[in-house]
């Protein structure tokens, strides 16, 4: 192994204009303000509106903020991962597509799918390509418009979920800054209990799979919300300890935001303060890949070099699994 580390050098975000508040879901399905907001912490969400607008728009308007924020030159960059589980297409990759549009003309670029948990799978990828030494700048995005599969007379997934956009820059270092551990799980077997039915070679679209609505996000909920506040405060405590980490050592604990109640729960697991624990899920709802970057790109202000950040997520697969990073910069202007 080489002594690189993958350093998280710059982080950007984006939401779309348009917000879907609990009042005016309540006007397409039997639901209410006070339900959602107690059930799920959840005030509203971002939906991008547009005809033919895919995901690959959020990922370029993340893309372009974090080249000029980071003042990179296009041509710089190795490589770029996008996690989604809401790409433009089947094929061609979604990364591709961003990297096409934003000038990414000397990278390779590929997708990762794995729901909730794929911008934490895709950070501990970028960052071995980065610790290998083979490249020197790998961008990372998380972005998914879960608007697109989600079925909006279903009252129990559509309060739940959002659109966004959030991406990383990684590169090298040779201090103890950066991703310095991770740990990941995946489970086939939960597979069943978070999916979208139809759409892939196991059942194409047919009129039967159109009428049967198979094509939106369907999850039961309960099982889902079981497995993943056990999952993840699991993992998390595994990548604490491995690293000789307490609950306060900790600086924040940056989880995938399902459900609130899914976050105090992993949270109080591990005991970690409601202070040490970022929130933004009453703002955007569940975006999938995009939460953890969101979260970053919120709460970037406030972190300083040194930090010590667990992330960790739950998602469709079932995947899960956590990651212990070192900020590596202080408040820029
Ligand atoms: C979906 C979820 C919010 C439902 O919350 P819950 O507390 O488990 O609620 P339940 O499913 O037990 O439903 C309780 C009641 O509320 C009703 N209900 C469900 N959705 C409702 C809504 N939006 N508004 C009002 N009532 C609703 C149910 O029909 C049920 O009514 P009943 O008791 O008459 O049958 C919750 O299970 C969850 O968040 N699961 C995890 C989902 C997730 O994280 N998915 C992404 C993967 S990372």
């Amino acid at each position: 192994m080489s002594n690189l580390k993958a350093a998280i050098t710059g982080v950007q975000g984006y939401v779309p204009d348009y917000i879907l508040t609990n009042d005016e879901l309540s006007t397409m399905v039997d639901t209410n303000d006070e339900w959602i907001v107690s059930r799920t912490g959840i005030k509203e969400r971002r939906v991008l509106k547009g005809e033919g607008k895919g995901t690959s728009v959020m990922g370029v308007e993340v893309v372009n903020g974090l080249l000029k924020k980071t003042d990179t030159d296009p041509l710089e960059v190795d490589l770029i991962i996008c996690a989604t589980v809401t790409p433009d297409h089947v094929f061609p990759a979604t990364a591709n597509l961003i990297a096409a549009t934003t000038g990414l003309d000397n990278a390779f670029n590929f997708d990762i799918g794995a729901a909730c948990s794929g911008f934490i799978y895709a950070l501990t990828t970028g960052a071995l390509y980065i610790e290998s030494g083979k490249y020197k700048k790998v961008i990372v995005v998380g972005a998914d418009k879960m608007s697109s599969i989600v079925d909006y007379t279903d009252r129990t997934t559509c309060i739940i979920f959002g659109d966004g956009a959030g991406a990383v820059m990684l590169e090298p270092t040779t201090e103890e800054f950066g991703i310095i551990d991770s740990i990941h799980k995946s489970d086939g077997h939960g597979a069943e209990f978070l999916q979208m039915k139809a759409g892939g070679s196991k059942h194409p679209a047919t009129e039967t799979t159109v009428k049967n609505r198979e094509h939106f996000a369907y999850q039961d909920g309960k099982t889902v919300f079981k497995f993943a506040v056990i999952n993840m405060a699991d993992y998390a405590e595994k990548v604490m300890k491995r690293n000789d980490l307490s609950g306060s050592d900790i600086t924040y604990l940056v989880p995938h935001q399902a459900n609130k109640r899914i976050v105090d729960a992993t949270a109080k697991r591990m005991g970690i303060e409601d202070s040490k624990v970022m929130m933004n899920i009453q703002r955007y709802g569940n975006t999938t890949a995009a939460t953890i970057p969101l979260l970053l790109w919120d709460y970037e202000k406030k972190l300083k070099k040194g930090d010590n950040l667990i992330l960790a997520a739950f998602g469709g697969g079932f995947t899960w699994g956590a990651i212990y990073l070192k900020w590596a910069y202080d408040p820029k202007n």
